[in-house]
């Protein structure tokens, strides 16, 4: 790979062929805002907030969607990209909800941040918004608040990039542009996976959790994670467990699941619909959480963990001495590590004497 030389705010850098001013700026620690992109994505240069100057160029140009060439000179932050900024942002929340707290029932909205931060004016007037949604979906997890969406078309992108399954697209024209389904169909009439990627890669809350959004949850940035590892399958995503602390008499409940950032953990922000969504075994009141045997009168009873083993023991050797070691059958879970399905094997081959084991992802 041929090395390029650049110059950035006036320092000598080296550049590797093929990479953006976005991915060297970033390995260099100058920070360039940006609301489409996604390491994960193709560039599409959608929103314009990462606009630099570059000489020799008319233009601003996108950092997240230009390569690097060799002697390039750029500059990253300006009057004149400052004025750029100031307006985008401020077109921007010319149609979307004023108040953060209204934006960010259902998810994070990273534009309040950034108007913020580089204090675009708020006093530019509200227009009509004239996307439309899908009021009707019925699907139990994720709703799309039209009102906040920027059309930076990162959902529809890891929907059909990641995902690949295109469940969601760019509909309409103009300012009526929307993410739609086919024939605005509920997203569980769809190909959806429900993996929820579409809300954690939405930078304003548009794409949200129904759940937390109906419950008036408090917004995500006032909650705690906690980093975990999913117990749903044996690939080990990681996840961060979203607790808000107030929550049972100060005792604290998990309200949310989020994926930790991009590139820090193997699943690279993925997770899929258990991993996200299927939480509330946590405090459901019919979860075991100890060890019950049931007894003479046919009902379930708690005991201890010996008693359980030691009668689970009886049972099962009793049928081995009435029926024979083929009449029983071991079959493990895939929330098991592999060295828990190995003991499992284990005791159904050299304690039982049964090939019968199975573990249920196999295919
Ligand atoms: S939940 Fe996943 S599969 Fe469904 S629309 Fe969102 S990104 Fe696509
Ligand atoms: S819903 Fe969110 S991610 Fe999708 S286009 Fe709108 S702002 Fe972007
Ligand atoms: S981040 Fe570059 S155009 Fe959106």
């Amino acid at each position: 790979m041929t090395d390029r030389s650049i110059t950035v705010n006036g320092h000598p850098w080296q550049a590797q062929e093929g990479e953006t001013i976005l991915e060297v700026a970033a390995r260099h620690g100058v920070e360039i805002p940006t609301l489409c992109h996604d390491p994960r994505l193709k560039p599409a240069g959608a929103c314009r907030t990462c606009l630099v100057e570059i000489d020799g160029w008319r233009r601003l140009a996108p950092a997240c969607a230009t390569p690097v060439t060799e002697g390039m000179s750029i500059v990253t932050e300006n009057e004149r990209i400052d004025r750029h900024r100031k307006t985008l942002l401020a077109l921007y929340m010319t149609d979307h909800p004023q108040s953060r707290e209204e934006s960010e029932r259902g998810a994070p909205d990273q534009l309040f941040d950034m108007v913020a931060r580089y204090q675009a004016p708020s006093d530019w007037g509200v227009l009509e918004n004239k996307r439309q949604g899908r009021p009707d979906d019925r699907n139990p997890y994720i709703q799309f608040n039209p009102e906040a969406c920027i059309l930076c078309a990162r959902c529809t992108r890891y929907c059909d990039e990641v995902e690949s399954v295109s469940a969601i697209t760019l509909a309409q024209r103009g300012s009526e542009t929307t993410i739609a389904t086919v024939d605005a169909e509920s997203l569980l009439d769809t190909t959806c996976e429900m993996c929820g990627g579409c809300i954690d890669v939405c930078p304003t809350g548009a794409m949200a959790e129904k759940i937390p959004l109906v419950r008036g949850d408090k917004p995500e940035r006032e909650l705690e994670k906690v980093r975990t590892t999913c117990n749903y399958c044996g690939v080990g995503c990681q996840m961060d467990l979203n607790v808000d602390p107030d929550a049972r008499e100060g005792q604290g409940k998990v309200v949310k699941v989020t994926s930790p950032p991009v590139g820090t953990t193997t699943n690279d922000g993925n997770l899929c619909v258990k991993g996200r969504f299927a939480y509330d075994f946590i405090d459901h009141p019919d979860r075991l959480t100890q060890p019950l045997v049931r007894g003479e009168d046919g009902e379930l009873h708690p005991t201890t963990w010996d008693d359980a083993l030691a009668k689970a023991a009886t049972g099962l050797r009793g049928v081995t001495e009435r029926h024979g070691p083929d009449a029983l059958g071991f079959v493990s879970s895939s929330r098991c590590t592999m060295e828990e399905n190995f003991l499992m094997q284990k005791l159904s081959r050299a304690v039982f004497h049964t090939n019968n084991v199975h573990q249920c992802a196999a295919t």
